[in-house]
């Protein structure tokens, strides 16, 4: 895959994608009534026709023939709670030149969702309250999703010194991680658990045994012995899974597993559950879809954490989503800047861009249905992320307005320009997907209409492409 375009800004890359770029403030429709209309509400108790009526932030009615001062055309499209992304990496403050705050918002608007976590490994790292407040201001001046932040469970993300748990707890922060690093410290991570359960909030691992990783370009096995390049095995992410799968067992603090891209990693967490251990996990859309044999080309595009695995792996991953062993789809959005995507396979950074293509992956590759669709995309990462009262609600009368609406039979070609992310790092330009986001709602103002992010409830294109 050869890469002819210039790195630019991401409003100009909102400009050629037809994106609006000004901000937008105010929560709700001012009064108005928006009604999403012949659409397929998806609840937990299946999916029905109904037109959805929007007034003053919340879900007015749910029902049939419903009218309103505005119209969103549902039609074909199912209505949904909007997605909720464990794991976004937003890159501001400190690496603005892959991401900021908005650009990387805006993404998930497009993508569907009213609200991401965004992971620590910033630069400084969200270990402290004035971080975190930072990426808060930032977020609501943007406006374009909740943003919540992750925690670090270590200083720094440095693995020796335990973060401000209960300082970070009393400021809103719901979830906690080093990710990027596994924390390799046992006696650490005890010490994390033992605390977390107290204080009533989250741990998520990052597995990886940095030792067995050390220099690893992509994952070990065939393909990267074909290619003479050092391999990332299986077991390093196993061997911190099943470690912190029995400091679960020893402490009763609940734990999230972050990214999880082995068939040995669903069978261990299939196993914690049926122990009845208070654990939760998440797959990447890439994990679910693509396989080490597209580093052949070398291609640093295909570089990323936990590394692109084989077919079997995928086969489990898509096995585990759907009987429910692994609770969610999680973006791993991890924007870098094309220079450094330029760079040697061995010195590349990984990560992938996700946000606005994980809707369509996980309806191509996986193919499940609506229920679980939203179950995996909305309702547990809004459990997870203990942000439940606000997002992954019933689309049902007085509930918050934090809605999708999606058509799952849209074919359309990944094209990385038109991304609205900062960077250009997604896996899949060139291919077809099925499924994607139409419009999103937060707090009932439209933040994407018709495919293009809006200001306001007014769409002001600024570009040539006009959206999609
Ligand atoms: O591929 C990855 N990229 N995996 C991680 O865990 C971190 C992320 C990043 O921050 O770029």
């Amino acid at each position: 895959m050869t890469d002819n375009w210039e790195h630019d800004s991401g409003e100009a890359t909102a400009e050629r994608a037809g994106h609006a770029v000004t901000k937008k403030n105010g929560a709700t429709t001012g009064g108005r009534s928006i009604v999403i209309k012949g659409g397929t509400v998806v609840n937990r108790g299946g999916a029905a026709r109904a037109d959805v009526l929007v007034v003053d932030g919340l879900v007015s009615a749910v029902g049939e023939d419903l009218t309103g001062d505005e119209i969103l055309d549902a039609a074909g499209c199912h209505v949904s709670s909007g997605f909720v992304d464990l794991h976004a990496h937003l890159r501001e403050p400190g690496r603005e030149e892959a991401e900021t705050i908005t650009t990387g918002t805006r993404a998930a608007a497009l993508g569907g969702y009213t609200a991401v976590v965004a992971m620590p490994n910033t630069e400084p790292a969200q270990d402290c309250p004035e971080v975190v407040a930072f990426v808060k201001a930032r977020a609501a001046e943007a406006g374009w999703c909740d943003v919540h932040p992750a925690g670090c469970i270590t200083v720094g993300r440095l693995g020796k010194v335990l973060a401000a748990f209960e300082t970070l707890a009393s400021v809103g922060v719901r979830i906690f991680t080093d990710d990027g690093n596994g924390v390799q410290d046992p006696l650490i991570m005890r010490r994390a658990l033992e605390y977390s359960r107290h204080l009533g909030i989250t741990l998520a691992q990052h597995c990886e045994v940095a030792r067995l990783t050390e220099g690893a370009v992509m994952h070990e096995g065939q393909c990267c012995s074909a290619m003479g390049v050092p391999g990332w095995p299986a077991i390093a992410e196993e061997l911190m899974l099943h470690r912190d799968i029995e400091l679960v067992r020893l402490t009763g603090a609940p734990m999230h597993f972050l990214h999880l891209s082995t068939a040995g990693s669903v069978d261990l967490v299939r196993r914690a559950k049926a122990d009845g251990l208070p654990v939760t996990a998440e797959v990447a859309p890439h994990h679910l879809a693509l396989t080490d044999e597209l580093l052949r080309g070398f291609d640093p595009v295909f570089k990323v954490n936990p590394p692109l695995r084989t077919a079997a792996d995928i086969a489990a991953l898509r096995a585990g989503l759907l009987d429910g062993t692994i609770d969610a789809v999680a973006t791993d959005h991890a924007p870098h800047a094309h220079h450094t995507k330029q760079m040697p396979l061995d010195s590349a950074p990984p990560g992938m861009l996700g946000l606005e293509t994980a809707l369509g992956v996980v309806l191509t590759a996986v193919s499940p249905d609506p229920v679980r669709v939203v179950e995996t995309m909305s309702w547990n990462p809004a459990r997870i992320a203990g942000i439940g009262a606000e997002h992954g609600r019933p689309v049902a009368r007085g509930e918050p307005a934090n809605l999708a609406v999606w058509d799952s039979s849209r074919v359309w070609t990944v094209d990385r320009a038109s991304l609205a992310s900062k960077s250009r790092n997604t896996p899949f330009h060139g291919m077809e997907l099925r499924g994607r986001n139409v419009h999103t709602l937060l707090r009932g103002r439209v933040t994407v209409r018709d495919g293009i992010a809006q200001e306001s409830g007014d769409a002001r294109s600024i570009g040539s492409g006009g959206g999609r």
